[in-house]
């Protein structure tokens, strides 16, 4: 069922139509319509009815279609009056876009001429699709910045139908960024807008395609469709990215500037120079960073341009940017820690703080004397120092903790032998390799009075000539003391009992050690003496030692010698008698003499010294003995008066004379007796002679006793110990032996009882010979050979000793034996 009014326009539309064919007859005038396209042939209308002909009539009359155009698209068939179509007909090439489209043809015909107009309409069919002129277009749009809702004019596209066969609408595929904004009716007819649906992100999709279709409004329609290229312009909209939020990295300390510790790399995903990075280090708060550290802005390679030092800095943490070029550019920051690794470059430094100095030398083991503190610089192992003394000296270290020591005592200390230390401390780091530093810590070790002043010798000789000079220094003891200062300073005195006659005798001066004497020594009365010297030092408390000194006074040629009875001095005269027929050789006197020196001091000759060129009389160099020469004869005097000079081989010699007056008598019976036996008889034991001969023996015993006595003192105290050279002694032991004894070492020269006077007389000089038997008593019984014999020189010495106290006693003896 239509609508009402849709019925009423039908109905008006057929009473046009008719109309139109009523005043067409009326004017001759006709309408067709034809669609364009159709195929040639196809009948537009009958003509000759609509123009009320007669068909058998049109071809005689000469019926035709007149056209004004060069086609003829329409022609009739004669036959049947049809007027037909004859060629195609584009109704776009005839009439372009206008809507009306007709084709204005006159049909003629003759007898009579008639002419009438014929109007064809030609209709439109879609036979045309929607195209665009170009095949795509670009669009350009701002990434972000461009907000949702603006609109983008999108090409036309065209179409060569009319009316509802041209474009009636545009369509897009669906998509998230765009929508389609379709007008009608305008100026151009249908256009179309790209309507931005949500901001665009270049990073997400840089280019963007869609298709945008025409579509007319024939039935079926046509489409056409064309490229819709969309780029996306980049904004600076996106900061650049580390490609790790925080750096770590290791360095070793001293690097050389210029070592690239690490590497940004940070990323920007805008385009170009919004992607463009350039590096730099923060500046705030980080002076110490740059000092140290610099980055390439380019590569961001972080490089040391200082000297990194791990005992300053063992981390740094440095904080770095990357900004790219944009405008306005947009930067973003990063951490980047860097540990620093030790190398071991710091040598042990070693502080000594002295807590003792000097040192006393008695210090105990174990005193604390200095403190010693060790700093190692580095770090770890490098840092881990050991500590010790390295030279031998007596002192070692004593761990208090960790890297503090005390430096203490550890053995004996001794000025006397080392008055200071070197102490070399090293300390030593477990680095690799290991670096060490040694520091020398000189202990001064003070004195204590801890020796006693030191005689060189525990025994000393001192020999004095007899008569010297009263005041005279006889010798002056030297004692030495190895300690220092006070405990060094030493004074000599006498070591005395009260009772002792030596303070009378001899002096000392306290500070020299010169010994002096107070008095002029007697040989004849004392032959020696001992004493003590002490020297103390002033130390306190004060320390002592003493030496014995032994003093031997020498003798000296100072008696003359002494005639003794019957004779007396020159001076008196003295008479002998001979008988005149004495014989050669006759005894006439002895003349006998002592002297009080000694030695050969006390060695006496005797010449006659008047007259001279006497030659009667001789006398016995040693003997004394006056005997006759020759047998008198009558040219000789009655009288002879002799003097005879008594002398000592002392230097110079002294003398004494005697003056005796030989008588020659003629009968001399009793003087005969009396001088002839002289010699042999008991008498020569007279009393006198055997006081002299047992004074000499006690005096030369005494001396040898007090010899004795002096050695075994002097042995004794010498036992084990060696002393140094000393004049040599004689002793004679109970049994007989004699022992020679030098102060070095103890020789028991033995010789028994029996060859001892030999021996002793014809003492060889070196004595004892090279080959004697040298042997050793011990205990009184053992007998062991020594082995070494006393030298040349000191057996001289002995030879000189034992002459020295034996020779008196030998004279007297081979006087005795002689006369
Ligand atoms: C930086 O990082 C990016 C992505 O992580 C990488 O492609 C590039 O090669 C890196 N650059 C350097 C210099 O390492
Ligand atoms: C200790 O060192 C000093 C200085 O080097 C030197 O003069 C002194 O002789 C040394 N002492 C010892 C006992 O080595
Ligand atoms: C003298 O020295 C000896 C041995 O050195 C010692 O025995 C003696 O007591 C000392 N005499 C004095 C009085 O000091």
């Amino acid at each position: 069922m239509l609508p009402t009014y849709r019925r009423k326009s039908i109905v008006t539309c057929i009473l046009f139509v008719l109309l139109e064919w009523c005043f067409g007859a009326v004017s001759g005038q006709l309408s067709y319509s034809v669609p364009e396209e159709v195929n040639p042939g196809t009948t537009v209308g009958n003509i000759a009815m609509d123009l009320n002909l007669n068909v058998q009539e049109l071809e005689s009359r000469m019926f035709q279609i007149v056209t004004g155009s060069k086609k003829k698209y329409f022609e009739v068939n004669l036959k049947t009056g049809f007027l037909y179509v004859r060629e195609r007909i584009d109704r776009e090439e005839l009439c372009a876009k206008s809507p009306k489209c007709t084709i204005n043809v006159e049909a003629v015909i003759n007898n009579p001429l008639k002419l009438y107009q014929i109007e064809i309409s030609v209709l439109d069919v879609n036979d045309n699709s929607p195209s665009f002129s170009e095949k795509s277009q670009t669009l350009e749009i701002a990434e972000t910045t461009t907000l949702p809702g603006v609109r983008f004019p999108l090409h036309h596209a065209t179409d060569a139908d009319v009316g509802k066969n041209s474009i009636n609408t545009y369509k897009l595929i669906s998509n998230e960024y765009f929508s389609l904004a379709v007008h009608k009716g305008g100026e151009q007819g249908v256009s179309a807008e790209l309507v931005l649906q949500k901001a665009l992100d270049r990073e997400k999709q840089s280019v963007m395609q869609l298709t945008l279709t025409a579509v007319d409004g024939g039935t079926p329609s046509k489409t056409g469709t064309s490229l819709i290229i969309i780029k996306v312009l980049d904004i600076n909209d996106n900061i650049p990215v580390f490609s790790k939020p925080l750096y770590k990295t290791t360095v070793f300390e001293n690097v050389v500037a210029g070592t690239t510790i690490v590497v940004l790399n940070a990323t920007d995903i805008d385009e170009g120079l919004n992607s463009d990075i350039v590096y730099s280090l923060i500046k705030r708060d980080q002076s110490k960073i740059l000092q140290l550290f610099e980055i390439d802005p380019n590569s961001g390679a972080i490089i040391v341009k200082g000297n990194i030092d791990f005992e300053e800095n063992n981390a740094f943490e440095i904080r770095a940017q990357a900004s790219d070029k944009g405008h306005p550019p947009m930067s973003a920051q990063c951490k980047v820690l860097v540990e620093v690794l030790d190398i071991n470059d710091n040598k042990p430094e070693i502080t000594v703080t002295s807590l003792l100095s000097p040192v006393k030398e008695d210090a105990s083991i174990g005193t604390a004397i200095a403190l010693v503190s060790v700093i190692d610089g580095d770090g770890g192992k490098n840092g881990m120092v050991n500590c010790a003394v390295s030279n031998k000296v007596p002192f070692k270290l004593e761990s208090n903790y960790k890297n503090y020591y005390s430096l203490v005592v550890d053995g004996h200390l001794d000025r006397e032998s080392a008055h200071e230390y070197n102490v070399t401390i090293t300390a030593t780091d477990e680095g690799t390799p290991p670096l060490s530093s040694t520091s020398v810590v000189t202990v001064h070790v003070s004195d204590v009075n801890d020796n006693a002043p030191r005689f060189p010798e525990p025994v000393i000789n001192v020999y004095v000539i007899e008569n010297s000079q009263i005041g005279a220094v006889i010798h002056t003891v030297s004692a030495f003391d190895p300690d220092l200062g006070d405990n060094a300073r030493i004074t000599y005195a006498i070591e005395s009992s009260k009772s002792s006659p030596i303070t009378s005798m001899i002096n000392i001066n306290s500070d020299s050690g010169d010994i002096h004497s107070l008095q002029s020594f007697n040989y004849e009365e004392i032959k020696t003496f001992q004493f003590k010297v002490q020297a103390t030092d002033s130390g306190v408390p004060p320390l002592s030692s003493n030496v014995t000194v032994n003093v031997f006074i020498l003798d000296e040629n100072d008696n003359s010698p002494a005639i003794l009875a019957p004779y007396s001095e020159h001076g008196s005269v003295n008479t002998e008698n001979i008988p005149y027929s004495a014989e050669a050789g006759y005894f006439v006197a002895k003349i006998r003499a002592v002297d009080a020196d000694s030695g050969y001091n006390a060695l006496l000759s005797y010449h006659i010294s008047e007259p001279k060129g006497n030659n009667l009389f001789r006398i016995g160099t040693s003997s004394g003995e006056i005997r006759t020469k020759r047998r008198m004869s009558d040219n000789d005097l009655k009288t002879h008066p002799l003097v005879i000079l008594v002398s000592d081989n002392g230097e110079p010699s002294l003398s004494a004379t005697v003056s005796i007056d030989v008588v020659v008598v003629e009968n001399t019976g009793d003087v005969k007796t009396q001088f002839r036996h002289v010699p042999i008889k008991e008498e020569s034991f007279s009393d006198l002679n055997l006081y002299l001969l047992i004074a000499i023996v006690c005096v030369s015993v005494i001396f040898l006793l007090s010899l004795i006595s002096f050695i075994a003192v002097k042995c004794h105290r010498t036992e084990g110990s060696l002393g140094r050279y000393s004049a040599p002694m004689i002793t004679t032991h109970p049994d007989g032996s004699w022992s020679y004894s030098k102060s070095t070492q103890q020789y028991d020269v033995c010789f028994s009882s029996d060859t001892l006077k030999s021996d002793v007389v014809v003492f060889p000089a070196p004595f004892p010979p090279a080959d004697a038997e040298l042997i050793s008593i011990n205990g009184g019984d053992t007998f062991t050979r020594t082995q070494t014999l006393p030298s040349k020189e000191k057996v001289r010495n002995l030879n000189w000793t034992l002459k020295l106290d034996l020779f008196g006693f030998v004279i007297l003896i081979l006087h005795y034996y002689t006369s």
